[in-house]
This record gives C-alpha cells, sequence and structure tokens, in this order.
C-alpha cells in the first residue's frame, strides 16, 4: 500500500551562502537541524497547513543565504514514485538539495519536471512561478518548502557573461542586484560609482545609457572611461561632500572600507536629499561579520539587505525610491 504524511513546520530553513555557514549559524544560534548546509529553526510543533500567514512565520534577520525555506514541511513517503508525485501534487518546481541519500534524491529529482539551468542574459525579469526545495532526511522522509526566497533553484544562477567589455567580473553582481530591484537606470539617469575602478560597475551603467561620474583613486580601464556617458573623478569617495556632486538619481558604492565609513557616507547622502536610488556593498573587514553596522543599513526606511548569489564576503544594501 503507498502511504504518505505530510507535516508543516513553524519557523524555516535557511541555505548558507556559499563559504559563509559560520555566518549563518551565528545568526541563527537557536537552530534546531542541520543537513549539508541547511540550517533550520523549525520546531516539531507541525501546524494544519502551510504558515501563509506571516504571523506565524519567525522573522529574524538573517542575510547570509543563498535562499530561504519558507514554508518547511516534512513529507513522509512509500516510493521513490510516491515522493516525486506527492512534490508534483503541490507545484511544479523542485530543486534537490542533496545531503544524505544522494542516489535516492537524484532519483526523485529525475521524476520531477526539468529546472532551468541556462545562464541568463541581462537584463531579465525575476521568474514569478514560485521554486521549492526539498532535501531527504532519511529513506522515507525529505524536508521540503514550496516557497523558497529566491526564485532560482537553491538561489544559485548565473548570467551570460561578456567576456571583452568590462574589465571586471564585479559588474555581475550589480546586474543581480538590479535585476532584484526590479529597476534600472533609464538612458539619461544620473549615476555616482564609487570604488569603481577598475571599471566593471561603470561599464555596466553606461551600457544602459545612464551618465556616469566614476570615483575611486585608483584609475578606470581607459576604454572604460572612453564610454560615452561616463567621466571620471580621481578622488577619496568619502571626502566628498553630496554638494560638490550634486542630485543624482542613483549612487553606487562598492568602495572597500569599513561599513561604519560606507554608513557615513550615504547618511550624509541621505541627510542632504540629493540621492533618489542607492545600492552599495557592505564589504566585511577581516573574517567576522559586522552584524551592528548591517543593523544600522537595514534601519533605514526601505532597505533591503541581501547576499547576493555573485557576492563574496559582502552583502548588499538596496534602497530605491518608490
Ligand atoms: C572592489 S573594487 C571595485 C570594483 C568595481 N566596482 C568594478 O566593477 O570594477 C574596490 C575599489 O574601491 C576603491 N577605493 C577604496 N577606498 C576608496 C575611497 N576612499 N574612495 C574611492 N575609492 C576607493 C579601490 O581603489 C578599488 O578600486
Amino acid at each position: 500500500m503507498l502511504w504518505f504524511a505530510m507535516l508543516y513546520l513553524k519557523g524555516r530553513s535557511y541555505l548558507a551562502a556559499r563559504g559563509f555557514l559560520s555566518h549563518l549559524l551565528d545568526e541563527v544560534p537557536d537552530w534546531t537541524s542541520l543537513d549539508g548546509e541547511l540550517v533550520s529553526d523549525w520546531s516539531l510543533d507541525a501546524l494544519p497547513e502551510a504558515p501563509r500567514s506571516e504571523a506565524a512565520i519567525v522573522r529574524r534577520p538573517v542575510y547570509w543565504t543563498r535562499t530561504q525555506w519558507l514554508e518547511p514541511f516534512i513529507l513522509e513517503y512509500d516510493s521513490i514514485s510516491q515522493a516525486a508525485k506527492s512534490l508534483k501534487a503541490i507545484q511544479r518546481n523542485w530543486a534537490a538539495y542533496p545531503t544524505v541519500l544522494q542516489r535516492r534524491t537524484a532519483l526523485i529529482s529525475e521524476a520531477l519536471p526539468p529546472l532551468p539551468s541556462k545562464p541568463k542574459i541581462f537584463p531579465f525579469e525575476l521568474p514569478r512561478t514560485p521554486m521549492g526545495g526539498f532535501t531527504l532526511l532519511d529513506e522515507h522522509r525529505l524536508l521540503g518548502s514550496a516557497r523558497c526566497s529566491s526564485p532560482f533553484p537553491n538561489g544559485e544562477f548565473s548570467f551570460v557573461e561578456d567576456k571583452e567589455g568590462p574589465p571586471s567580473r564585479a559588474y555581475r553582481k550589480l546586474w543581480e542586484a538590479l535585476v532584484i530591484s526590479g529597476r534600472l537606470p533609464a538612458p539619461g539617469e544620473t549615476c555616482v560609482d564609487a570604488g569603481a575602478s577598475p571599471g566593471g560597475w561603470t561599464w555596466a551603467l553606461a551600457q544602459l545609457g545612464a551618465k556616469v561620474l566614476a570615483v575611486d583613486r585608483a584609475p578606470l580601464e581607459e576604454r572604460v572611461a572612453a564610454m560615452p556617458g561616463v567621466s571620471y573623478l580621481q578622488h577619496d569617495a568619502f571626502t566628498l561632500k553630496p554638494t560638490d556632486l550634486g542630485p543624482v538619481d542613483w549612487l553606487f558604492s562598492d568602495v572597500i572600507c569599513y561599513p561604519e565609513a560606507l554608513y557615513a557616507w550615504v547618511s550624509a547622502w541621505r541627510e542632504a536629499g540629493l540621492a533618489k536610488n542607492f545600492i552599495c556593498t557592505i564589504k566585511m573587514q577581516g573574517p567576522t561579520f559586522d552584524a551592528t553596522a548591517t543593523e544600522r543599513f537595514a534601519s533605514i526606511p526601505g532597505s533591503k539587505i541581501i547576499h547576493l548569489w555573485h557576492n563574496r564576503h559582502e552583502l548588499t544594501w538596496i534602497n530605491l525610491r518608490s
């Protein structure tokens, strides 16, 4: 006889950002289970149905993730085909996160609809169809979630890259931040790109037709400086006052600095009211995670802080005027 049972759990499971499991464990010190790099804080108090009401979801700032499993459940199943059938009955997209029983996980995955895996051409709209995730706990139980914070399988994706135009690969994180924001600088909009050298972000912005003032103590790659709409100022970005540069549509920063220095600079721009939209990299100095500075950014109204798939030991702060 075929059998299966499903228990919804109160809490979340968080898939660690690549290389930053220790930061995630610091953020979720009361974790209840660890499967590979999937950290969970759910309790076994089963919920009668998916915790769609926000009140049922544990909310706390957790940043060092690839994706978060928002509606975790445990499915008890009889066979591989039964597991795949049960998942398909919920929705189409399920990304396997293999931990134990990798062959069995692969067999369930093969019985599910294929997931998009091709590199994406920038710009593109975020997929609207829900992305689920699952991992096996043992031979007859899997942990899954039909809704994840990232629309990409396990939070991972790649762009079709331009290997010739940009002088660094840093443009990929700006592309990702813009795709996630759902907004692009429009042709003719003004941008300050602080910490611009060698010019990956400036290249990406100029490609969109924006007017970019690239500021860095180091020189900008010549071919980027020569792009239409690009001007370059060799200067310490943080000693430039907002009034020195005037109003801008977009303020970008990829400056290597202490998060507090970036916060002070951004605060000056906000107080002056001279920048409409901000996308800045909060770079962690040394091996630790500066949670205090990160929370200061998070407390700015309208802020979103994420670890992008293309980020390294850094988070991205996005604050756009609605
Ligand atoms: C990670 S790199 C930026 C890469 C760049 N976004 C790209 O796409 O090519 C960091 C840059 O910050 C610059 N930088 C560090 N401190 C700075 C400061 N106080 N003012 C301006 N630039 C600074 C460095 O010279 C370096 O070029």
